[in-house]
């Protein structure tokens, strides 16, 4: 049986890594509460993000900068009473890996009383020490390139990331740096396909994307938006699938679905 359709096993790192060496789709959303995380858990979602997006989509914020630990780890305990199969990831918050005592006693709380599997860091310039100090620590890393959007004050807006020449250069870079330093998974946000693609193709390890095109190993979008319940405009990379399905459940499984078969992103939900 592939790793793909056996929806009885637990989701590990091993699974995602097997996925990407079977070239099977592996599937992501985001989710903040246990009811929403059963469905996702039941619809065959091989791991969930409790995002900091959180700030955004559910605390209707502007921005993601003001999440705190508590509150990820809280919400990462209420999805994790949720789940039976999809593994769980959490989002490390704005300035809460800065040190190395932050990243390591974060992470620590992250997993051992918000229950996650893994943890996410977005990029930066300490982001490879903290990588291999996490790794060291036996902690599973996600690291999260091209937009990040703890970063947004610096790029001054969500803008697509990597489409200049020597940018290109510098995430390929950091990408193989980060699969060296120890990161179990890469993220990629808002980065034109064609790059995606060629850091999909050097990287060992799953490489997902959002906003990144279909050539990447997975996918993942933010709950709210596939559902259409996010506070303001949708984003263009993300799909309504309310549109197409009559309930919710319905319509996660049809984004999975999309995503397995490779019909999920399309051009127009992609950069070039
Ligand atoms: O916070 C979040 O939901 C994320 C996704 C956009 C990948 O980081």
């Amino acid at each position: 049986m592939s790793a793909q359709s056996d929806l009885s096993s637990k989701v590990t790192i091993a699974t995602l890594k097997a996925k990407k060496s079977a070239q099977e789709k592996i599937t992501a959303l985001t989710a903040y509460d246990a009811a929403f995380a059963g469905v996702l858990d039941a619809s065959g979602v091989d791991f969930v993000l409790v995002g900091d997006s959180l700030g955004m989509v559910v605390q209707g914020r502007d921005t993601t900068i003001s999440v705190t630990v508590d509150e990820i780890v809280y919400h990462s305990q209420l999805v994790s009473r949720g789940l039976e199969r999809s593994l769980l990831m959490a989002d490390m918050p704005f300035m809460s890996y800065a040190t190395p005592d932050d990243c390591l006693r974060n992470a620590a709380r992250m997993m051992k009383e918000g229950n996650a599997e893994v943890v996410k860091l977005e990029w930066g310039a300490l982001e490879i020490d903290m990588v291999y100090r996490l790794t060291e620590c036996g902690v599973p890393v996600c690291a999260h390139l091209g937009l990040t959007p703890q970063a947004i004050h610096k790029y001054g807006g969500y803008k697509v990331q990597g489409r200049e020449a020597g940018a290109a250069i510098q995430m390929k870079k950091d990408a193989l740096e980060l699969e060296q330093a120890g990161a179990d998974i890469l993220l990629l946000e808002c980065v034109p396909m064609t790059l995606a693609q060629e850091i999909t193709d050097q990287a060992k390890i799953p490489v997902i994307g959002i906003g990144a095109g279909q050539q990447v190993d997975g996918q993942i979008l933010v709950l709210y938006d596939v559902l259409d319940i996010a506070p303001g405009k949708r984003t263009r990379f993300s799909k309504n699938y309310m549109e197409q399905e009559s309930s919710i459940q319905a319509a996660v499984s049809a984004y999975v679905r999309e995503v397995q078969l490779g019909e999920f992103p399309t051009a127009e939900y992609a950069f070039k």
